[in-house]
């Protein structure tokens, strides 16, 4: 069973790919968390992998409250490993994660990061990759996900293999607690009412169903307490019209799609 939470796509695809290739279901916790769902059942030969993207050098406060809620029977020690995608280092987000998982008994066996395009927008510079730039660390991140599988494959225990960053302490501690306790809201986004084209788009997407925007209005954030900063609806906004303060006015958007897979890039070169 895969449990997975993803903003802009990169983390859903990595799931699909291990729900792929070890024939296991996939969960949305940002649905789970919507629906109040709680409860699973593990198979005796099944693996628990909890794939998320880091936020703040922490896994996202909704994978930590869903673990918190986690009932899960049928755990008799099986295979559980963490899967992390990153922008560029992980600091102790398994360490996090891993004191999670055993406040309801689970043990986290090993865990995996892959660099994949950067989705949070820093102050004063645009960390946004180019789609060139994008499109080469999807490749390194296929590469790099291709050398990690066998691993989780075959259930191996206490592997590490993560970028952790220079001080992780400070990053995880520090930083991210002020980043969770200021930079995390929604209270912050707001609407370019001249450009909005009032299509919809970033109500369909936010993974929390924390925005509304009947046909022909301008959305509306909901408040209801989900909201992860994810950046899906400044990123997946047709019309950038979407900000979150005046931070990311006029920056670079970016969110997964298939054409920016190598295989897919390959064939369009070719094409050209
Ligand atoms: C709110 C937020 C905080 C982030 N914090 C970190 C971080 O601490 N370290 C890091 O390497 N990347 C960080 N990133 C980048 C994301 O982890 C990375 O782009 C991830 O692949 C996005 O996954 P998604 O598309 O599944 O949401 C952050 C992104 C966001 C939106």
């Amino acid at each position: 069973m895969i449990f997975y939470f993803s903003g802009t796509g990169n983390t859903r695809y990595i799931a699909e790919r291990l729900a792929q290739a070890t024939g296991e279901r996939l969960v949305s916790i940002a649905q789970a968390m919507t629906n109040g769902q709680r409860d699973y059942h593990l198979g005796a030969d099944e693996r628990i992998g909890i794939c998320f993207p880091v936020h703040g050098w922490r896994p996202p406060f909704i994978v930590r409250d869903f673990i918190h809620k986690l009932r899960l029977d049928g755990y008799e020690h099986q295979y559980c490993y963490g899967f992390a995608t990153c922008g560029d280092d992980v600091g102790l987000t398994f360490d996090y994660l891993a004191d999670d998982l055993r406040s309801v008994g689970i043990r986290l066996d090993s865990v995996f990061s892959v660099i994949m395009p950067e989705t949070y927008n820093f102050p004063f510079i645009d960390q946004i990759d180019t789609t060139d730039v994008a499109i080469s660390k999807i490749a390194a991140a296929c590469e790099r996900f291709e050398r990690l599988l066998p691993d989780v494959l075959s259930c191996t225990r206490d592997v590490k293999s993560i970028n952790k960053s220079r001080w992780p302490c400070v990053n995880s501690r520090l930083l991210g607690s002020f980043f969770l306790k200021c930079w995390v809201t929604d209270s912050r986004f707001t609407v370019d009412t001249g450009s909005c084209i009032h299509c919809g788009k970033c109500a369909a997407i936010c993974p929390v169903g924390n925005i509304k925007c009947p046909e022909g209005m301008t959305p509306q954030w909901l408040h209801n307490g989900l909201c992860t900063t994810c950046f899906s609806c400044y990123h997946q906004c047709p019309a950038h019209a979407i900000d979150f303060d005046k931070r990311t006015r006029g920056k670079r958007q970016y969110y997964f799609k298939n054409e920016f897979l190598p295989e897919l890039v390959k064939k369009k070169e070719a094409g050209n």
